[in-house]
């Protein structure tokens, strides 16, 4: 059974790899909390700021943004002058999904028994988080690489402390656990930077480390305190630096990014706008659709025997409780907030439990991936990508009933971006003044506005603009269609690789449909109106 599983994780890494550099697109917080900006900075391209980078007070620092993908995005744009945003997209991917299998694999060796590395590995090779979800951009895929670092670091210093008393070799142990002081210190003060939340998944192991380890090297832990406040120091003068360095016209005398960030989140007002969750949908709901099938494995974990093996100094274990404790406690709770504990809760798993369990999880992670991995909001890329080969301007394409468009993509220098805003929390509008000003290279976002509002923008538009193209999710055809009468509307481009879950509507089945199209649209010529009336 166990060479069987061997031979299904590398088919799982394998299948993977390909999953991972699919154009799906789950969450707008992978492209414009990271490729967005960076493509700005290192492509000199125009597109959308994030507030959370513009506002007076900026939210997220470009610290990790820098040395996670500046290396990459200095290849990719100063050295190979890549202008196909497709290739970017897929490097990315492609080095968060090699980072993570890196880092598991020596994370696996630090705490797991050679015997059941094999099940583990299937279970984390096979998983949809590792493939569709943590390949992707979010700052939640660092912070995943970062915890498990934190984690294997801390797992040394204890077990150095534990095998203290054999005196050979003390001395060389030492040097390297001074190494490894400054390099913890260093991780967890970017892994804040990255994430304000970051400290939620490392307390009560850093808990365990003190009373089992600083307490007994006072040294090492005043050498931890001094690297952390050098790092913080360094990252908040790297952060000022680039914010000022920016053409958003503020200026700033020095910027904590994560504290900013926690400022914003304690205002259930602003938490609000990113829609509030019950306290317990971290528990109910994310946890359990990040495992399917794996569900049973808790619970035969915590009944059985192997419940012993969770005590308290068990790191992965004591990070788990921690994080979705302190994450449950803030009232917005996505998914993918609690992808760094993917791996650890499947290191707590200590064997599968039946063979007639294996094609029940492959199943759940099979139709999970292909759902979100290929088809989630997929036809955007592909759209962009369709528009962006013929790299001359375009006119103005009004985007309706999609996830954001990442406008990155369209790697233009002159793009300018317009999107609607609510007034009094209830009526959606746009700025008609700016919209009818600008005629080239702009990217209209409606979002999901209603019908209405997506007539009078494209009524005003085409009083002072011959034609637009107007891209629509499929679900919504019927809705468009209903504005047939009174504009020209012809298809111009097809992608059935669109899966809309937004949109359904369960008195309308027209909704239930694939695919993303973008039409010209243009006034009704008079001719053919004359023409149809005699
Ligand atoms: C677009 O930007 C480039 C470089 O910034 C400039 O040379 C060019 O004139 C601009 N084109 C238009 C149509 O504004
Ligand atoms: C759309 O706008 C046009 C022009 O302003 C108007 O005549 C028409 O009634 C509107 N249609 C709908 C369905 O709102």
């Amino acid at each position: 059974m166990l060479s069987k599983l061997k031979s299904l994780s590398y088919w799982g890494y394998a299948l993977g790899l390909l999953i991972a550099i699919q154009p799906s697109y789950i969450h707008p917080d992978e492209h414009f909390q990271t490729l967005e900006i960076l493509a700005q900075k290192f492509g000199g391209i125009k597109g959308t700021i994030p507030w959370e980078f513009q506002n007076e007070c900026p939210a997220r620092s470009f610290v990790p943004l820098y040395l996670f993908y500046g290396p990459l995005y200095f290849i990719l744009f100063k050295i190979l002058h890549i202008q196909n945003p497709n290739i970017i997209l897929s490097s990315v991917r492609l080095q968060n999904y090699l980072l993570y299998v890196i880092m598991v694999k020596w994370f696996l060796k630090q705490f797991c028994e050679p015997k059941t590395i094999k099940s583990i590995n299937f279970l984390i090779s096979t998983s949809y988080i590792t493939s569709a979800v943590q390949s992707h951009s979010f700052s939640n895929s660092i912070e995943t690489l970062i915890l498990l670092s934190v984690l294997a670091c801390y797992k040394i210093l204890m077990s150095s402390s534990s095998a203290k008393n054999s005196d050979a070799g003390q001395n060389s142990a030492n040097k390297n656990n001074y190494l490894i002081n400054i390099f913890v210190a260093i991780l967890i003060v970017i892994g804040i930077f990255n994430r304000m939340t970051f400290p939620a998944f490392i307390l009560l192991p850093s808990l365990t480390l003190f009373s089992t380890y600083y307490i007994h090297h006072l040294k090492s832990f005043l050498l931890f305190i001094i690297t952390g406040f050098a790092t913080f120091l360094l990252c908040v003068q790297f952060d000022t630096w680039i914010f000022n360095s920016n053409q958003y016209d503020t200026s700033y005398n020095y910027i904590i990014a994560p504290w900013n960030n926690l400022k914003y989140n304690l205002q259930v007002s602003n938490l609000k706008l990113h829609g509030l969750h019950p306290r317990y949908t971290h528990i109910l709901i994310n946890i359990p659709q990040i495992l399917g099938p794996g569900l049973f494995l808790v619970y035969i974990t915590i009944k059985g025997q192997k419940f012993n093996t969770l005590n308290k100094y068990n790191l992965p274990f004591l990070s788990i409780i921690s994080a979705l404790i302190i994450l449950s406690i803030f009232p917005h709770q996505e998914l993918r907030f609690l992808i760094p504990l993917t791996p650890l809760i499947f290191i707590t798993f200590n064997n599968i439990p039946s063979k007639k369990w294996i094609p029940i999880w492959l199943l759940y992670n099979i139709i999970m991936n292909i759902l979100m991995g290929c088809f989630h909001q997929s036809g955007i890329i592909k759209m962009i990508s369709h528009h962006q080969q013929k790299n001359t301007d375009f006119g103005i394409h009004i985007w309706w009933k999609t996830y954001m468009p990442p406008t990155w993509m369209y790697m233009n220098p002159n793009l300018t971006v317009s999107t609607t805003e609510f007034i009094n929390d209830t009526t959606e509008t746009i700025d008609f003044d700016e919209i009818t000003s600008i005629n080239q290279n702009y990217v209209i976002d409606l979002k999901g506005c209603d019908l209405n509002l997506l007539n009078s923008t494209i009524s005003q538009l085409l009083t002072k603009n011959e034609n637009l193209t107007l891209i629509v999710s499929d679900s919504m055809k019927t809705k468009l269609f209903t504005l047939k009468p009174y504009y020209d509307i012809t298809e111009d481009f097809h992608t059935y690789t669109h899966l809309d879950l937004d949109h359904f509507d369960f008195n309308d089945m027209s909704t239930f449909v694939l695919g993303l199209t973008s039409y010209n649209v243009s006034n009704i010529k008079e001719e053919e109106n004359k023409n149809e009336e005699s």
